[in-house]
C-alpha cells in the first residue's frame, strides 16, 4: 500500500488546475479557470476549476471533485493509481508501506516486468524507424506515423536473439525476461519469442505495457499470423482489451464503445479518426471485459465479420453483455470484409454511415440472421423463445417490457401471450426447487433487484439515506408520522403524531426499530461513521469527514455531495452551495425513503419464504400472507406521504 505520509505529500503538492491542463485547455475567468468538458462533445465551455477550492465541476455532465476525482473520471484510473500517476508528475517519491495482500518481493517482480516491457516497447519501436521493410509494410497497410507511434508499434528483428541480447546486456534477468514472455529458454539457448514480427503492445487502462502481440509480416511464411505474450504476473488476457488506453476517453466522450476482434481493427479505426473502439483479440468476449467495459459506458456496439465463427461468438456475446445491464448493438460486414479493411476502402463518413444503418438491436438481429422463420411455424416458436430468454437476462425491468412489446409488434403476436410465455421462462428459472405452480404464481411477480448491481433498488435507496444524511444530518424538523391500528371492532383505524426530531435521529431510530442493515459495505461504513459524528456531535467538517474515510468510500461520499443536486452555476461560490429543502418536503423526503426501503425488505422477505420452502405447508403460506398484509399498510402510508 501506498504510504499515507507519500499520499498527504501529494496532495500538499498536486495544483488541480496544472493536472487538469495537461489534458484540457483550460481558460482564465475570474477566480476560476474554464474549459470545454473531456465528457461531452460540447460547444460552450461548462468545464470549470477553482483552484481556491481545488475542485472541478463539470456542467455539462454532472460530474466534478478533488485532483483525483478527475484522474479516475477521465483516465479510469484507481484510488492507487492516481497517487501515483500524481506522485509521478510531481517528483514525490512513493513509499510503500508492507500489506498483507503483496509483499514486497512479489511487488518487485511486478515492477521488474513492467520495466522490461517498456524497454521492449521502446526496442521494437526504434527497429521500425530504421528498417525500409518495416516501413513499406506499416504504409501498405495505410497506417501514418501518427498512428504508429501512438500505439508505439514497433518490430522485433528477424534474428535469432537481437532482443535478448540488448536486454541481458542492460542486466535484466534472465528468469524475468521469461516470464514475460518476451525470451523462450530452449536447452540452454535464448531465443526472442517474437522474431521477425510487427509489435503491438498490449496497454493496462494507465497506459502500462502489460504484454505484446506480434503479426509476421511476411505472409508466404508457414507460421501463425499471430502470437501473443503468454499469460504472466501483469497479463491476464481475460481481463485484458486492446485499446484501452488509446480509447478510453473516446469511449466516454461518445458515451459507445465499438468493439471489433482484431488489433488492426482497432489501429485502423484510430488511423481513420473513429477512437472509441476496443478489441477482444481474437478470443471470445469475458464478463470481466464486460465490466472494464462498464466503468467507461453502457452501450456496446458489436463490429464483426459476416463470417458464421463471429457470428455464433456474438450470440454468447451478446447475452453476457445483457446480462451486465449494457445495451447491446450488432453490426455485421459483408462477407470477405472486417471492419480495418472496410473503412480503409470506404474511409471514415461511409463507416459512419454503415455502423449507424446497419446496427440491430437483439430482436432485429436474431431475426434478420434466422430469416427462413417465415415458412416454418416452429421456427418461428423456437425463434420466439430463444430471443424471450435473452430479454430475461436483463436486468432492467422496464427495458424488458419494451424489448417484449416491441417483439409483439415485429412478429406480430399478441403482447399478453408474449407476457405469458415470458412469465414462464422466468418462473421456470426462479422456482426449480417449489412444486406448487398456484402458490408461486403470484409471487413470482416481485422482482428483487441483485444485491450488488449498481442500478438495483437498494442500492439507490441506502445512497439516498446516505445522501439525505450528508446533506440534512443536523436539521431540526417536524415529523408527522402515521399510524395504522386496530380499533375495538378490528378494523384499522389511522392516526397521527407530530414528533419534533433532528433528521439523523429519526433516521437512525426508524432503521434500528426494523433492524435494517446496510447491504453494501461503503454505505454501511458512512453511515456508521455519520451516525457515530452526528451523536458525539464533533462533525467538523465535511472535509475533514471524507478524509478520514476509505478510497472508495469517500469517493463514494464526493460523488453524492457533488452529483446529487443540479445547482446552477452561480451558486458555484456559494457557502452553502445546497439549497435547503423546507421542512415539509424534507420530512416528506425521509419518510418515503425509509418507508420504501421497508417495503423492499418485506418483498425481499417473501422472496426468501418462498424460495426456501420446499413444500408449502399452511405456517409458510401464512407468514407470506402477513407480510403482504404489512406490505400493504406501508404501500397506504406511502401513498399519504407521496
Ligand atoms: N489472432 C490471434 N492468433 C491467430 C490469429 C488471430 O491471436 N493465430 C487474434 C489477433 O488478435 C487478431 C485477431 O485474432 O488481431 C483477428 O484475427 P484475424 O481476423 O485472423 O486477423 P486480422 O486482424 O484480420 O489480421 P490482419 O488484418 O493483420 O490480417
Ligand atoms: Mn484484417
Amino acid at each position: 500500500m501506498i504510504s499515507k505520509e507519500t499520499i498527504d505529500k501529494v496532495f500538499e503538492f498536486a495544483r488541480v488546475e496544472e493536472v487538469i491542463s495537461d489534458f484540457i485547455a483550460l481558460k482564465k475567468t475570474g477566480a476560476n479557470f474554464k474549459g470545454l468538458s473531456p465528457f461531452t462533445n460540447e460547444k460552450t465551455p461548462s468545464f470549470i476549476v477553482s483552484p481556491s477550492k481545488q475542485i472541478w465541476k463539470d456542467f455539462s455532465s454532472g460530474k466534478g471533485g478533488n485532483v483525483i476525482a478527475f484522474l479516475m473520471e477521465h483516465e479510469q484510473f484507481n484510488y492507487p493509481e492516481s497517487i501515483r500517476y500524481l506522485a509521478n508528475k510531481y517528483n514525490i517519491e512513493i513509499i510503500e508501506t508492507n500489506d498483507k495482500y503483496e509483499n514486497s518481493e512479489e511487488r518487485n517482480k511486478r515492477e521488474s516486468l513492467f520495466i522490461i516491457n517498456s524497454f521492449a516497447q521502446e526496442y521494437f519501436q526504434n527497429v521500425v524507424l530504421e528498417e525500409v521493410d518495416v516501413k513499406n509494410y506499416l504504409k501498405e497497410r495505410g497506417l501514418s506515423d501518427s498512428t504508429i507511434v501512438n500505439f508505439n508499434i514497433g518490430f522485433s528483428p528477424d534474428k535469432k536473439n537481437s532482443f535478448y541480447t540488448n536486454a541481458s546486456e542492460k542486466g535484466f534477468s534472465i528468469d524475468y525476461l521469461i516470464e514475460t514472455g518476451l525470451v523462450i529458454s530452449n536447452e540452454n539457448n535464448y531465443i526472442d519469442r517474437f522474431r521477425g514480427r510487427i509489435m503491438f503492445p498490449i496497454k493496462s487502462i494507465s497506459g502500462r505495457v502489460i504484454g505484446f502481440g506480434g503479426r509476421i509480416i511476411d505472409s508466404n511464411k508457414k507460421i501463425a499470423k499471430y502470437i501473443n505474450s503468454p499469460e504472466s504476473k501483469i497479463y491476464n488476457k481475460s481481463k485484458t482489451l486492446y485499446g484501452i488506453y488509446e480509447s478510453k476517453q473516446f469511449i466516454v466522450k461518445n458515451d459507445v464503445c465499438f468493439l471489433v476482434e482484431g488489433y488492426m481493427d482497432v489501429v485502423q479505426l484510430h488511423e481513420h479518426g473513429i477512437k472509441n473502439v476496443l478489441a477482444t483479440s481474437g478470443t471470445s468476449l469475458t464478463k470481466d471485459q464486460i465490466i472494464l467495459i462498464k466503468r467507461l459506458t453502457s452501450n456496446i456496439i458489436i463490429l464483426f465479420d459476416g463470417d458464421q465463427a463471429g457470428l455464433s461468438a456474438s450470440m454468447r456475446s451478446i447475452d453476457m453483455i445483457l446480462e451486465e445491464g449494457l445495451n447491446v448493438k450488432i453490426c455485421q460486414f459483408p462477407d470477405g470484409e472486417d471492419p480495418d479493411s472496410f473503412v480503409k476502402k470506404y474511409k471514415h463518413d461511409k463507416m459512419i454511415e454503415y455502423i449507424d444503418e446497419e446496427s440491430k438491436d437483439l430482436i432485429d438481429f436474431i431475426i434478420s440472421v434466422n430469416n427462413e422463420f417465415e415458412k416454418d411455424e416452429d421456427k418461428k416458436v423456437d425463434l420466439i423463445k430463444s430471443i424471450l430468454k435473452s430479454i430475461s437476462l436483463i436486468p432492467d425491468l422496464l427495458k424488458q417490457e419494451v424489448y417484449i412489446k416491441k417483439l409483439s409488434s415485429v412478429l406480430s403476436i399478441e403482447e399478453s401471450s408474449l407476457f405469458r410465455s415470458f412469465s414462464n421462462i422466468k418462473v421456470g428459472k426462479k422456482l426449480q426447487k417449489s412444486k406448487s405452480r398456484q402458490y408461486s404464481k403470484n409471487i413470482v411477480k416481485i422482482e428483487s433487484p441483485k444485491k450488488e448491481d449498481k442500478s438495483g433498488y437498494i442500492y439507490q435507496l441506502e445512497r439516498q439515506i446516505i445522501s439525505i444524511l450528508l446533506k440534512y444530518g443536523v436539521e431540526e424538523i417536524v415529523f408527522e408520522d402515521i399510524f395504522l391500528n386496530k380499533n375495538e371492532k378490528g378494523d384499522i383505524v389511522e392516526s397521527r403524531k407530530e414528533i419534533r426530531s433532528k433528521v439523523y435521529e429519526k433516521i437512525y431510530l426508524d432503521l434500528q426499530q426494523d433492524e435494517i442493515e446496510f447491504t453494501h459495505g461503503p454505505f454501511k461504513e458512512i453511515y456508521n461513521k455519520l451516525i457515530n459524528s452526528f451523536h458525539n456531535q464533533n462533525l467538523i467538517s465535511i472535509d475533514s469527514f471524507i478524509n478520514d474515510l476509505e478510497p472508495n468510500s469517500s469517493k463514494i461520499v464526493s460523488d453524492i455531495l457533488i452529483n446529487d443536486e443540479k445547482y446552477q452555476l452561480h451558486d458555484w461560490e456559494k457557502k452553502n452551495i445546497y439549497v435547503k429543502k423546507i421542512g415539509s418536503e424534507l420530512s416528506q423526503l425521509v419518510n418515503e425513503t425509509i418507508l420504501n426501503m421497508r417495503r423492499y425488505l418485506i418483498d425481499k422477505k417473501i422472496h426468501e419464504l418462498q424460495d426456501n420452502s420446499n413444500n408449502e405447508t399452511n405456517k409458510v403460506l401464512e407468514e407470506v400472507m402477513s407480510y403482504y398484509r404489512l406490505k400493504k399498510l406501508l404501500s397506504a402510508k406511502l401513498n399519504r406521504v407521496v
